[in-house]
């Protein structure tokens, strides 16, 4: 089950590597807490969902998004009886999808286990739900070992928990060999390529990025920025009202999955406060910077393929011109070691599913 860009991405190796055992029935419901995004992102990986609740309205906040999930759910698990529920991550739909199962008495298993911050509001709501999913599931897929330790740490049963690596970068990989972009992208100088969302960043914090933007723009002659805009109304207005029309500044409609792929490939440098892009990047050696006070992807920060920089504007242009100036830097951080998967997580996820299921 899944409603969002982000899961669809990162759930995609896992319904291929599903559909290629001819033993088990997959069935996919989303619950569609993204309308666009995720018809979109299903389009360009060919994913026909069998269930749609069809969520989403303009501006929903949390409250909204977990009544109407639970209410349209009950009667796709009375209908399917499903054995195995899977979800991915840490956003309302994961969690709520992880409950509704719960209350259904069905296993859940959790893609993307244990990633923590330890702060309860920072990512907010995520940091809390994938606690709960992780609370609420019986097989947890962790990426990493971190993310293992951190379940470890909080009582999980360590036969329960699998190290897979993370699924984004099999869906980097199987987008980049195996699938066509919609679009292409050509521009001048140097690619920065920015991406912001996140809940937290909400006001004067994506006031501070939209100014940091606008002064690398202004300050470096050399570079485009460009930044696909999230159609939350919480960010596409301050994002348009702050830099349309800057001449060295790209806005664009968002970009479908595949497509985005190569973006980042072609990025010098990206700015995000994603989750996905940081191991994304990471993978393709492309340095970033993180537009959050915390990460629960310290990994890469670590191994030097990402910096924490947060969003104080003078903290990302400084940044932002060391890593676009300074060769040994920017080598650097494009070398360091991609710490978040080698693309045979699916694989592990299947072989566990195998053996517990089959
Ligand atoms: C959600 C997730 C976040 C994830 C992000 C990825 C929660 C609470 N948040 O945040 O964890 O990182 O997705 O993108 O689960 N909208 C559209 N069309 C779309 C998508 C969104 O118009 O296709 C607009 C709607 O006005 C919607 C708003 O964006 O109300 C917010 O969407 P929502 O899913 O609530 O939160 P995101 O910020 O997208």
């Amino acid at each position: 089950m899944f409603g969002t860009r982000p899961e669809a991405i990162k759930l995609y190796p896992v319904i291929v590597g599903l559909m290629r055992i001819p033993e088990i029935e997959t069935t996919i419901c989303v619950t569609s807490q993204h309308r666009d995004l995720l018809d979109q992102t299903l389009n360009a990986l060919s994913i026909v969902p069998d269930y749609d609740l069809d969520i989403m309205i303009q501006d929903q906040n949390l409250f909204h998004i977990t009544q109407a999930t639970v209410a349209r759910i009950e009667p796709v698990m009375n209908a399917v009886h499903p054995e195995l529920v899977i979800v991915q991550g840490d956003t309302h739909t994961a969690f709520v999808a992880a409950l509704a199962a719960f209350y259904a008495r069905v296993p859940i298993a959790h893609v993307e286990a244990g990633l923590r911050t330890n702060d309860k509001y920072m990512p907010f709501p995520e940091e809390m739900n994938r606690r709960l999913v992780d609370q609420l599931c019986d097989l947890h897929f962790a990426p990493t070992e971190r993310a293992r330790a951190n379940l470890l740490a909080e009582g999980m049963d360590e036969t329960d928990i699998f190290v897979t690596g993370n699924t984004e970068i099999d869906a980097l990989y199987l987008a980049r060999e195996t699938l066509s972009p919609q679009q292409t992208f050509d521009y001048p100088g140097y690619i920065v390529l920015a991406t912001t969302h996140r809940r937290e960043n909400f006001g004067d914090a994506l006031r501070r990025v939209c100014t940091a933007l606008t002064r690398i723009a202004d300050r470096n002659e050399d570079v485009t920025i460009v930044l696909p805009v999230h159609p939350n109304p919480h960010v596409r207005e301050p994002v348009h009202s702050a830099l349309a029309g800057h001449h060295r500044i790209v806005l664009l409609d968002p970009v479908d999955y595949v497509s985005f792929v190569h973006l980042m490939a072609e990025a010098r440098l990206i700015l995000t406060d994603s989750g996905g892009v940081q191991e994304a990047a990471a993978a393709l050696h492309v340095p970033l910077l993180v537009l959050r006070e915390k990460t629960e992807r310290m990994e890469g920060v670590e191994t030097g393929a990402a910096r924490l920089v947060g969003t104080d504007v003078n903290e990302i242009v400084a940044t932002a011109e060391l890593v676009l100036r300074d060769r040994t830097v920017y080598c650097k951080m494009k070398s360091a070691e991609s710490p978040y998967g080698d693309g045979t997580a699916a694989v592990r996820i299947m072989d566990v599913i195998k053996e517990r299921f089959l």
